[in-house]
């Protein structure tokens, strides 16, 4: 099985950093396929705690190969500081990281357009990071945006920044009334990041394909989740690439006749941060207690996030969309002190059940949950790490989900910390 992807199922936050980090014990390579530094995984383990924005957690292990994939987009400012704090902790990257010589880079004009127009937008905002990644990528499709490989040159770097450096710098100054740095002071900033990151830079396709018909075992993480997904998730509220498993194809160059296996990340419950429909949302005291036990605010912005009931259509819309073979289910413990748990099996919108997600925003927004009602287990489960040892009601909650997605489970995590966590079955 030697190329798996990992996605979230949800709108992000499900808990992959963990489970990416279990992998990454039987990986050979790690590599990053979409998104930027707007993503936070958490990783805890000998009572240390990291949030890594963009750089795979295969960091933390020997021998393994961390990749940035050409789906990415860089903020070079944002690299650096990541870089700064890993070396400090005594991590190095010396031939462990290799950055796609073809990803996009995040320009400080990014992301003042970003906070500018997330500003101007009223009630119309998506809730963005404000890290300047949909600017970014809107650019790398409109064919005008720096790429990795224009920093190899001093000359080029210049010459790239020149080019569309005048438009940029009107439509900032016309639209939001902000100034963009002189060309030069831009150029300057810029370059000083070169010397950081420039030595990883590679051909991250080739080292790819070599490592797959080395038989070396490959993990492709995605980061945000299915329903942030710009083609398939709750479009215009998403972000602005593809974390589906098809984003691994296309963001690091695999074909896709080379993935091996499909595994899905799913929370207990439903969270999503920003804007944008969430028919399960909870606005009483069960969404503040999944908040507050779940310790639900961003990785990335510190923002709270909202908090809901599992969503069984969106659970199963992101095992078909993405093809899912395992799933791995995070945070049940969260759920311990509730009393009742709801599950939401299908929706209805004027009063007839709808096939699916439908597409829609408003639509889904004013859609009425079907649930199923599940009793509690009143019972600590935290850092339990065999099934046979969770209460009845636990076992009968997490088998209900599993029947609703129509995928087992391959694990189980009862905690944050590697060892608090049940293993079903093999996860490569
Ligand atoms: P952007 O990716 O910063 O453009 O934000 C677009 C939407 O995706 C917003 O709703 C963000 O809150 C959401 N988002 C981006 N990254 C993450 C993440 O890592 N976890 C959860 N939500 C995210």
């Amino acid at each position: 099985m030697p190329v798996c992807v990992v996605v979230g199922m949800q709108w992000g936050d499900e808990g992959k950093g963990k489970i990416i980090d279990l992998l990454t014990e039987q990986a050979d390579v790690v590599a990053r396929y979409q998104g930027g530094h707007n993503a936070g995984h958490t990783i805890v383990f000998d009572g240390n705690k990291f949030i890594l924005h963009l750089i795979p957690s295969g960091i933390f292990h020997k021998d393994k190969l961390c990749i940035i994939g050409n789906g990415v987009v860089i903020d070079p400012s944002a690299l650096a500081e990541e870089m700064r704090k890993l070396e400090q902790a005594g991590f190095d990257f010396e031939g462990k990281l290799v950055i796609s010589d073809r990803a996009n880079i995040i320009l400080p004009y990014h992301q003042i357009s970003d906070v500018q127009k997330e500003g101007a937008s009223g009630d119309k905002k998506i809730g963005t990071t404000g890290r300047g990644i949909g600017p970014s990528y809107a650019d790398k499709i409109s064919r005008m945006g720096l790429r990795t490989c224009d920093f190899l040159d001093e000359n080029r770097l210049r010459e790239s920044l020149g080019a569309h450096y005048e438009e940029k710098k009107n439509v900032l100054k016309n639209l939001y009334g902000e100034d963009l740095p002189e060309l030069g002071a831009l150029f300057n900033q810029m370059a000083g990041y070169r010397e950081m990151f420039v030595k990883y830079l590679g051909n991250t396709h080739k080292i790819l394909h070599r490592e797959i018909e080395n038989d070396k075992r490959i993990l492709c993480e995605g980061a945000q989740g299915t329903m942030l997904d710009v083609d398939h998730g709750t479009y215009p509220f998403v972000t602005s690439s593809n974390p589906t498993a098809g984003g691994a194809c296309t963001g690091l160059g695999i074909p896709p006749n080379k993935i091996d296996k499909v595994i899905g990340v799913v929370k207990a419950y439903t969270t999503r941060v920003g804007e944008g429909p969430f028919p399960t949302e909870l606005h009483d005291a069960d969404g503040d207690l999944l908040r507050k036990e779940g310790d639900e605010f961003g990785a990335t912005t510190g923002r709270p996030r909202r908090c809901g009931w599992f969503d069984a259509v969106v659970g199963k819309y992101a095992v078909d969309l993405n093809g899912i073979d395992q799933v791995t289910l995070t945070k049940v413990d969260v759920l311990d002190q509730l009393d009742t748990i709801r599950v939401c099996t299908g929706y209805k919108y004027k009063g007839a059940e709808l096939d699916g997600l439908p597409a829609d925003p408003v639509v889904l927004a004013n859609c009425e949950p079907v649930y199923t009602e599940y009793p509690g287990w009143k019972t600590r489960t935290s850092g339990i790490q065999s099934f046979d040892l969770l209460p009845d009601n636990a076992k009968r909650y997490i088998d209900g989900l599993e029947k609703h997605l129509g995928v087992g489970f391959v694990l189980i995590s009862t905690g944050p910390d590697r060892t608090e966590t049940i293993r079903q079955g093999d996860l490569f």
